[in-house]
């Protein structure tokens, strides 16, 4: 298939209203020329996007506030979106994480994780896709998942579940549609400085956090190219493979160490 072109087509980017998906969104209308459809929780924050690309950009850019929790707002949101327009793209990156003891995440809260980083993915990818395969003009999805989910993140170990579901489903549907015109990549950063990294718990954390405009730009190149699976930053990249080759309990013990150490902080407490 050849690289996807966003100029001038429309693109849904899910989680807009913050961090990576509003950089996403800017650079998609600003630097690709695409028109949007952006959708999170808050439509105060897509508005004010809204305005500054139409003026900034000249694209047109249409604002569904959605929770991806719900399961009606999740099919609203893909109702709108292959109902009024010839959608060509869809970045699927809305998601929240927790990080602390695994105790500390209330069950009501791992399930506003499940449904927001994994549920709400499936339903819109699975509704998605066919529409796509049917306009036949070699549109895609990129899933963001996290470079989470190639390994346990303890910690962050409900997180790094979701988003290791969001690697093998990406991963795997990407072959279900070898010769069928439409693609799915599965993006997935290490650290990001954005809301969702702001609080004190990753203070000793934050040298790994890298810049959320690197993190989009490399992400829509790998979406433009339709790639099976990518980790941006060559630091990440090469992390992922020694990842792979090391033994697993010996670098997720690591991991767990940073981290203890990073909460321990956070807390003022000796680690
Ligand atoms: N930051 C990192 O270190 C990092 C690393 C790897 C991968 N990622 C992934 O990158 C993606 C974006 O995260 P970020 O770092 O940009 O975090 P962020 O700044 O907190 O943005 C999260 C976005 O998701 C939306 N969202 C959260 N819950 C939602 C819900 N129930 N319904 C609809 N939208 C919801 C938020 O919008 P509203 O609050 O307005 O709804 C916001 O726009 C996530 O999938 C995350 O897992 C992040």
């Amino acid at each position: 298939m050849k690289p996807m072109d966003f100029r001038n087509q429309w693109v849904l980017v899910t989680g807009a209203s913050s961090g990576l998906g509003k950089e996403m969104a800017e650079q998609l209308a600003v630097v690709h020329g695409a028109n949007l459809v952006v959708s999170a929780r808050r439509a105060d924050k897509l508005e004010a996007l809204k305005a500054d690309l139409e003026k900034r950009a000249g694209v047109k850019v249409e604002v569904v506030a959605a929770d991806m929790c719900k399961l009606e707002d999740v099919d609203r949101l893909i109702d709108r979106v292959t109902g009024e327009r010839p959608i060509y793209g869809a970045v699927l990156n809305a998601g929240v994480t927790h990080f602390g003891d695994y105790h500390e995440l209330a069950w009501e809260d791992f399930q506003r994780l499940l449904h927001t980083n994994v549920t709400s993915v499936v339903r819109m990818t699975t509704r998605l896709l066919p529409y796509l395969q049917k306009q036949g003009e070699g549109g895609g999805v990129m899933i963001v998942s996290s470079m989470g989910g190639l390994q346990p993140v303890p910690y962050q170990t409900v997180y790094s579940a979701s988003k290791a579901f969001l690697i093998n489903f990406g991963c795997g549907l990407f072959h279900e549609l070898e010769g069928k015109n439409v693609s799915v990549t599965t993006y997935a950063p290490g650290g990001i400085a954005t809301d969702m990294t702001a609080g004190n718990r990753f203070d000793g954390l934050r040298g790994w956090l890298a810049p959320v405009d690197d993190v989009a730009r490399e992400g829509l190149s790998a979406f433009r190219q339709r790639k099976y699976l990518h980790v941006p930053g060559l630091m990440y990249r090469v992390g992922a493979v020694l990842t792979r080759m090391l033994p697993q309990q010996i670098v997720t013990g690591r991991v767990a160490s940073e981290y203890r150490k990073a909460l321990a902080k956070a807390k003022g407490a000796p680690s």
